[in-house]
């Protein structure tokens, strides 16, 4: 058996999406989730996929002892830390809720950690980190900012887990910065499944699409790319779980810190990417230009060298296997 990984916000999209990759690959995984922005029912979608077990504690970061409790029962070799609040708009009506839960629930593992000799962690980043000015494509070694709590949580962190190994070399961590993540299993069992009315693109398309919406609304048509409507980098969750083993393995054999964005490199536009979804599901799609959304960038897409260059790894998927594939989990699930 491989080494034990604790997977923080385990029962979240891209959390769940990584359990798999990890059991799948022979790792001994141990969940951890609030069910916060979760489901319970997606922790034995995860059992039926990959036909593994894992342990599971349902916990809140923010409870030291409860966290502590884990490392306690558990060998854990590394931690990939997804658990936290990631609604843009929601963090700049509630900053002291975000903070103290994506902040604050940090600093508890990354105690808990320290306590128990665990210094190997792969951190959820986010492409919001280059902020708004920084040129496209955007590359690792560019300087860091945010427009929102949200996007200050995750420079933060980074922030934090640098300091970190600055006080101790034997630290081994990996930032990874993703940028849009869309799609699902091709189980179709598992996917992006957002409580309430979606903030990102692809679920609220899913939602018009199944009828639950009256149509999408665009988010504005005179930005300088080439339809007007936003640009960014949308990459297969199934991508992205696998360059999070890549990361893991990674820091499984190295000491340091190393940023890492996880995208493909190429940019769709809003149009494109509901053009895209209208394909996978066969019809046309209701939608009407809108003003535009504040605190969003015109064009968002990864430099993808460093990722090739340092884990081997780069994105498989299209765009049209994307919203295939996210299509696919909406119908059933929706
Ligand atoms: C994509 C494009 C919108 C909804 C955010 C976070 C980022 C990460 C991913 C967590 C934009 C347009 C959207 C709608 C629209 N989250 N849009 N109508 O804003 O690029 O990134 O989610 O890590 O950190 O910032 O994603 O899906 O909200 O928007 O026109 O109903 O779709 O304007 O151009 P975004 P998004």
């Amino acid at each position: 058996m491989k080494e034990t990984i604790l997977v923080t916000g385990g029962a979240g999209f891209i959390g769940s999406h990584t359990a798999v990759e990890l059991l799948d690959s022979g790792y001994s995984v141990v969940i951890v989730d609030n069910f916060s922005n979760s489901k319970p029912e997606v922790l034995d979608k995860i059992r039926q996929i990959t036909g593994k077990d894992f342990k599971f504690y349902e916990e809140d970061l923010l409870n030291l002892d409860g966290i502590s409790k884990i490392f306690d029962e558990n060998k854990i070799d590394a931690v990939i830390h997804f658990a936290g609040l990631k609604a843009v708009g929601e963090s700049v009506e509630k900053p002291v809720e975000y903070y103290h839960n994506n902040i604050t629930g940090s600093l508890m593992l990354i105690k808990a950690m320290k306590k128990h000799g665990c210094k190997k962690i792969v951190f959820s980043s986010s492409a919001t980190v280059y902020g708004v000015n920084n040129p496209v494509p955007f590359v690792e070694d560019m300087p860091t900012s945010a427009t929102n709590p949200y996007g200050y949580t995750k420079v933060m962190i980074e922030q934090i887990l640098r300091d970190v190994y600055v006080s101790d070399n034997e630290w081994s961590v990996s930032l990874l910065r993703y940028f849009n993540p869309i799609g699902a299993h091709k189980s179709g069992l598992i996917g992006e499944d957002p409580n309430g009315i979606p903030n990102n693109l692809l679920p609220y398309i899913g939602k018009v699409a199944v009828g639950q919406l009256p149509q999408l609304n665009v988010f504005g048509d005179d930005y300088d790319t080439p339809d007007g409507t936003g640009v960014r980098d949308y990459i297969h969750v199934c991508d992205l779980a696998s360059g999070h083993l890549c990361a893991l393995k990674y820091v499984l054999e190295n000491k340091g810190v190393e940023a890492v964005n996880l995208g493909t490199g190429k940019g769709s536009s809003v149009l494109d990417v509901l053009h895209s979804f209208e394909k996978a599901c066969g019809k046309e799609l209701p939608y009407e230009i809108k003003p535009r959304r504040a605190g969003d960038i015109a064009t968002c897409y990864a430099n993808t060298d460093k990722a090739k260059r340092l884990f081997g790894w780069e994105a498989k998927h299209s765009l049209d296997e994307m919203t295939a594939d996210g299509w696919n989990f909406i119908k059933n699930n929706f």
